[in-house]
């Protein structure tokens, strides 16, 4: 990736091959309707993949639903539906929901397609042609919640899932294995020739200590469930729901456009992911890709929860945040900023609508929506709306230098929270500036050549800050860009803008709360 060597006879020179960027949410589970908590991992992933495509990358973001397995096919029989009905039915307000916190997908899975599970097949043969398949018995206590084996170790209050506080289930069954124990050891070298490879490293540390705990042989199939992916080789039995699951990311990229196999283009993924599925994702599944003879992930980022007076927002627990109900309330941009400006990214933290409103109203209205219609309407009162062409204060300059770099270098690690800190500093600064020069004052006194710097200062330190939260905010940065002249969403230096545009007007962007 990046530089690529032009082919000899052109000695010394480069061409710039377009970088690639793959990014993925856990698909989420139809058996309940979309809550905050998905919303989350999806806007996440989304943030990641709109920060990508401003860099001039080309991006592939997926999301979309689970659909087999024993959740689902439990909760279908709850409701005394077909779980293809119950998937027919949740599976739109998942893709409802990426919709309206404005994500960015360029494909929405449903893992009941055709195309997903031919490809699942595919793979599972081809791991079974490779040996790392055998017949054997499993016993132990399930979850169907998780459609987990819990070890003794993690059971909770006699019998209890940890997670979901539900009673477990002994299960006894003959079925496939995929023979996880193999892969130990690459699995310890990948961890070790990659120490990004699982993020933050706390999570790192909490997957390597399950893969050198010794790893155990997990089931590959389910011989008593109908409702999945039929095993190629033995049809009686279906795919068991995590292998099935984790490979959406892998075939998507092979029927998500007509015509067109993106796999060598995006192919391997960084994934998005909240800490409860993270052995899935750090152990199996890079076993599995490597047992296929597949690329495992680039990496893979595991995020907290967010909780509501103290408990995970989950379905199971009923303390669920309705993201229609605070989208109607605070907007997209204001829930989107919200989840990441309060809760650092990779830790637990609690969230509510007090919470909203207070960041609401001193962050976004105040601090980020007055600059803006502050900035504008001073261009328009003094300069008759056009930024002055001049050169900005050092001073300003300087608190820009550096600024779209430390972003990007935090972005790439998915630290999402501290790359919203590093550009909300960015509109302090501005602020403060406006409050130190008071341009009004500068005005009044007739001092035209100050002014003019002052002015292109805050025109273009806006322009440049609202590029950076772009990603984080799309709407409302795109009006205030708009209203500047803006037409590009590239990223962009302080200073590399020349004044001379005709700004417009901007109505409040995060107008005041009923
Ligand atoms: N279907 C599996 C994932 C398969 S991925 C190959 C599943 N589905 S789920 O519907 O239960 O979604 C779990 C994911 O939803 C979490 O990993 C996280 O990304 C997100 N979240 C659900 N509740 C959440 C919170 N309260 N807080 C943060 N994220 C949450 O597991």
């Amino acid at each position: 990736m990046g530089l690529r060597r032009q082919p000899r006879g052109n000695p010394g020179a480069y061409s710039r091959a377009r970088v690639s960027f793959y990014v993925t949410t856990p698909i989420y589970y139809v058996n309940g309707e979309p809550h905050l908590g998905h919303a989350y991992s999806t806007i996440a992933a989304d943030i990641l993949a709109r920060h990508h495509r401003q860099r001039g990358e080309e991006v592939f973001f997926l999301t979309g639903t689970d659909e087999f397995g024993e959740p689902v096919a439990q909760q279908a029989e709850r409701e005394g539906v077909t779980p293809r009905e119950l998937g027919d039915r949740l599976a739109p307000r998942f893709k409802e929901m990426a919709a309206k916190v404005n994500a960015s997908n360029d494909f929405f899975i449903r893992t009941t397609d055709e195309g997903h599970q031919r490809r699942v097949q595919e793979v599972v043969q081809r791991v079974y042609d490779n040996g790392h398949v055998y017949e054997g018995t499993y016993e132990g206590w399930y979850c169907p919640r998780c459609a987990d084996f819990k070890t003794e170790s993690e059971i909770v209050d006699g019998n209890l899932c940890p997670i979901h506080k539900i009673e477990l289930t002994r299960e006894k069954q003959d079925n496939w294995f995929f023979r996880l124990s193999a892969f130990q050891e690459d699995l310890e070298r990948l961890y070790a020739d990659r120490p990004e490879f699982v993020t933050p490293d706390f999570r790192r540390n909490e997957a390597l200590a399950f893969i050198r705990q010794g790893l155990r042989d997990v089931s590959l199939s389910r011989p008593t469930l109908k409702w999945g992916v039929p095993v190629p080789w033995d049809p009686e039995q279906v795919i068991y729901v995590w292998f099935d699951a984790l490979l959406n990311y892998y075939t998507a990229l092979s029927y998500a456009r007509d015509g067109e196999d993106l796999t060598g283009r995006f192919w391997p993924a960084f994934h998005i992911l909240a800490k409860d599925i993270l052995k899935f994702h750090a152990v199996y599944w890079p076993a599995f890709l490597l047992a296929a003879g597949l690329e495992p992930p680039k990496r893979m980022f595991i995020h907290g929860y967010l909780l509501m007076e103290g408990h995970k927002m989950s379905k199971s627990l009923g303390n669920v945040l309705d993201p229609d109900e605070v989208i109607a309330k605070f907007g997209a941009d204001a829930l989107r900023y919200y989840c990441f400006r309060e809760v650092s990214f990779g830790q637990d933290g609690q969230i509510s609508p007090a919470g909203f409103e207070a960041r609401y109203e001193t962050e976004l209205a105040n601090e980020y929506g007055n600059l803006a219609n502050r900035t504008l309407s001073m261009l328009e009162r003094y300069r008759a709306g056009v930024v002055p062409e001049a050169e900005p204060e050092p001073e300003l300059v300087e608190a820009f230098d550096g600024a779209q770099g430390a972003v990007r270098s935090l972005l790439d690690e998915a630290e999402l929270t501290q790359a919203l800190e590093r550009i909300w500093a960015l509109v302090r600064r501005l602020n403060q500036y406006v409050e130190k020069t008071r341009p009004w004052d500068l005005a009044k006194a007739g001092d035209e050549g100050r002014l003019d710097r002052v002015l292109y200062g805050l025109a273009e330190g806006l322009r440049v800050t609202s590029l950076l939260l772009h990603a984080y905010m799309p709407e409302a940065t795109g009006k205030l860009l708009d209203a500047l002249g803006e037409d590009s969403r590239e990223l962009s230096e302080f200073g590399a803008h020349p004044g001379g545009r005709t700004v417009g007007g901007l109505d409040p962007l995060f107008p005041k709360l009923d």
